[in-house]
């Protein structure tokens, strides 16, 4: 059993293969955590809580009576609420009727589930095996406010993921007010860690910062109303000395694609907290009698092996229990995109020619991208108009469609449902759907409005217009856009009192048009998109099993933003392109090889204008189209090593500059080693890489060369110092 419950003491132990977490109900009925780390029976760490006088500064709740030992500012809580004597930061607040502010829920009960629990309306990890989950659901009180917390828990323990959700509900016939409903907290009694976290900008997305989790708290978070390019809704607590392949490290990871805090705070004892969920400024969720609230959810993981481990258990979770759909682990199509090839500019004949040399290289599939609707030619118009210009296209789109078809590759259509440019007949009709503030001058970004997703009537339309273009030919991928941060948070919809939940009314109504299409079109390819990676993350992978990772398709940079995407997201979830040099984003000239190699650690695909390459060129995408295709099981199912970093410099000498990967297939039969230099040093010493994953007893083939897989993980490979502009290489090795 992965869920054990001491009745007699109310010690509640989950243990997963190789990890355990506890917490009890202890004295007055105050959730108190105990542990989360590496496997442990089910002893009781109660025994670890520093219980002492704290003095006048850290209060002490009314039924401790003389008790100054008992006191919620230092006690490792497991769900801790704010206005109840404890100063740190809290995972929810709720206001009583008079405006009273204070959330104090007492232990009430507990259940074990069979299965993995569901939350309506909201994307959640799912069983994909029958009996492979459990969940425990733990109920609170606050006995004033009768407001109930419903702690759910689920457990997949044979993949060391336990996930979190609350449910909260108004027991009362008052209205009552949420003013804070975090996902979950987690208190460490214990320990001095690193906070890792994912942030960037456009174009320059999750980069990684290593950061000590110092006195006072620390916030990552994104007040955008999407989870952001800025910050990912994904961090990683650590033990100082951790790494790859050693130390202990907690992934935090929410399945929410609006705006988040993850927060960390050391406190005045030296314990670390950490809350996540649903965050932006002026969260409140009004709960008349009999209404619930519920969280999205967050999926942790403990590794005790590093981050290498800690990686392929978010991996396979996503791949198998999160991600949905005819193809969440088929063989993805590699695809042409036009957008970088044509921009606005191009109509049908010109796809038609660019489908033509994209099945010359053994492509699959052509993506129609922005511009084939409306007057969309360019930014500042059409969007909201989700008609095809047949007069811009040059003939209807299913004859397009079919003539892509007859070339013998899939077809597939670019929107941005959630946006509006003024310039629209959608506009035109119903300027009451956007987001906007009453009497004020709507905020733009890139020229557009969003559209009031919370709006069911804004939802219908788009979910049938949508549905007319997808009816009307053979489109079987989608690429679903999205490109501003959201602002202007007024629905004309919801009374005073409810505006402060728009922002997570917009999310759900996005999920709601997504679970509409997803389950109308389940043979449709979704691939979703933010400017790029400005939306990537778990929530969005219940939807779309691969998102765009980033407008940046220069190599050099992609290794870094990928490099930092792998920690919580498998490569088959990675949008990944090739595309011309020199690079539109940075300017930058490399390699067609390397541009290949880097496209390869993702779903792998061109971003240029086919019909303009020398034959060289089409001969050499063509032999890594084939390539990647060879791999291709390898890539997206098999364990991903981050072998060399391009934010540090570690081992030989010769290894400055150079990022290496490497993918292990399951039964550790094949490995393909990846490298690529940002930068290149004359006089040139070998590069050193160990790689990993192997068995060690085996033999492994490369060429004529023959190595045991010890040998290669303990000893290493080497590999002649790079020259020339930006190269990179693979190399394959297969048990002989
Ligand atoms: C942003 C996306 O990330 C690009 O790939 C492209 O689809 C443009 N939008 C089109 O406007």
């Amino acid at each position: 059993m992965a869920i054990h419950v001491d009745r007699e003491n109310r010690v509640f132990t989950i243990h997963t293969a190789h990890s355990t977490y506890q917490f009890m109900a202890g004295p007055y009925g105050f959730l108190l955590h105990l542990y989360y780390g590496k496997r442990i029976d089910h002893q009781s760490l109660e025994y670890l809580i520093q219980r002492k006088d704290w003095a006048s500064f850290s209060s002490n709740p009314g039924d401790a009576g003389g008790d100054r030992t008992f006191s919620l500012d230092t006690l490792p809580l497991e769900y801790p609420t704010a206005g109840t004597g404890d100063c740190r930061i809290s995972a929810a607040a709720a206001l009583d009727e008079d405006g009273a502010a204070a959330l104090d829920p007492r232990y009430k009960d507990f259940e074990i589930r069979r299965g993995k629990y569901a939350l309506p309306g909201l994307p959640a990890l799912y069983e994909a095996e029958p009996g492979e989950a459990e969940t425990l659901a733990v109920v609170l009180e606050d006995p004033v406010s009768r407001l109930e917390l419903e702690l759910l828990y689920g457990v997949f323990a044979e993949k060391d993921i336990i996930t979190r959700a609350v449910v909260f509900t108004n027991r009362s016939g008052k209205n009552l007010r949420l003013t804070r409903a975090l996902s979950a907290g987690v208190d460490f009694l214990y320990g001095d860690f690193d906070l890792v976290h994912f942030h960037g900008r456009h174009m320059m997305e999750r980069q990684i910062a290593r950061v000590p989790a110092a006195p006072g708290i620390q916030t990552v978070s994104s007040a955008r109303g999407t989870s952001s390019h800025q910050h990912n809704p994904g961090v990683i607590l650590c033990e100082k000395d951790a790494g790859e392949d050693y130390g202990d490290c907690y992934g935090f990871n929410l399945v929410y694609s609006g705006s988040f805090a993850a927060q960390v705070e050391q406190d005045q004892t030296g314990q670390t907290r950490l809350v996540m969920g649903v965050d932006y400024g002026g969260f409140t969720f009004l709960l008349a009698g009999g209404e619930r609230f519920t969280t999205p959810e967050l999926v942790m993981c403990h590794s005790g092996g590093g981050f290498a481990a800690l990686s392929h258990r978010y991996h396979r979770i996503y791949r198998h229990n999160l991600c949905r759909g005819d193809w969440k682990l088929a063989r993805r199509p590699v695809l042409i995109n036009n957008w970088e090839a044509t921009y606005f500019r191009f109509d049908g004949p010109k796809l038609i020619q660019i489908a033509e040399a994209a099945a010359g290289l053994g492509l699959d599939l052509l993506v129609m991208d922005d511009g084939w609707f409306g007057a969309r030619d360019d930014d500042n118009r059409g969007l909201g108009d989700w008609f095809p210009n047949e007069e811009k296209l040059g003939m209807s789109l299913g004859t397009l469609v079919e003539e892509v078809n007859k070339r013998g590759l899939k077809f597939g259509i670019w929107f941005e449902p959630e946006m509006v440019n003024e310039e629209s007949g959608l506009y035109r009709a119903h300027p009451d759907w956007v987001l906007r503030l009453p009497g004020r001058d709507p905020v733009r970004g890139r020229g557009q409005l969003a559209l009031d997703m919370s709006r069911q009537d804004t939802r219908d339309y788009l979910f049938e217009r949508i549905s007319a273009v997808l009816d009307s030919a053979r489109v079987e991928y989608v690429k679903w856009d999205m490109n501003r941060s959201l602002s202007d948070w007024y629905s004309p919809l919801l009374p005073a009192d409810r505006q402060g939940e728009l922002p997570h009314r917009y999310v759900l109504g996005l999920y709601d048009l997504l679970e509409r299409l997803t389950r109308k079109y389940p043979r449709v390819l979704f691939e979703g998109c933010s400017g790029g990676g400005g939306r990537f993350d778990p929530g969005m992978l219940f939807y779309h099993p691969q998102i765009w990772c980033s407008d940046n398709t220069d190599a050099i940079d992609r290794l870094k933003i990928q490099y930092g995407t792998s920690f919580f997201y498998p490569v088959s979830a990675v949008g990944s392109h090739v595309s011309v040099v020199p690079n539109h984003g940075t300017g930058r000239t490399t390699p067609l090889a390397t541009r290949c190699i880097a496209a390869m650690a993702g779903t792998f695909g061109f971003e240029m204008d086919l019909t303009r390459m020398d034959d060289a060129e089409r001969a050499e995408a063509a032999r890594w189209t084939a390539e990647f295709k060879k791999y291709q099981p390898l890539i997206h199912g098999g364990a991903y090593y981050r072998l060399l970093s391009p934010f540090e410099r570690r081992g030989a000498p010769g290894n400055a500059g150079v990022t290496a990967w490497e993918f292990v297939s399951p039964d550790k039969t094949q490995a393909l080693l990846c490298a690529a230099a940002g930068e290149i040093r004359a006089n040139p010493l070998n590069i050193h890489i160990r790689l990993k994953g192997l068995d060690e007893n085996r033999l492994y083939r490369l060429g004529e060369a023959l190595y045991t897989g010890a040998a290669l993980m303990y000893g290493g490979f080497a590999l002649p110092g790079f020259r020339g502009d930006y190269p990179a290489r693979v190399f394959f090795f297969e048990g002989a």
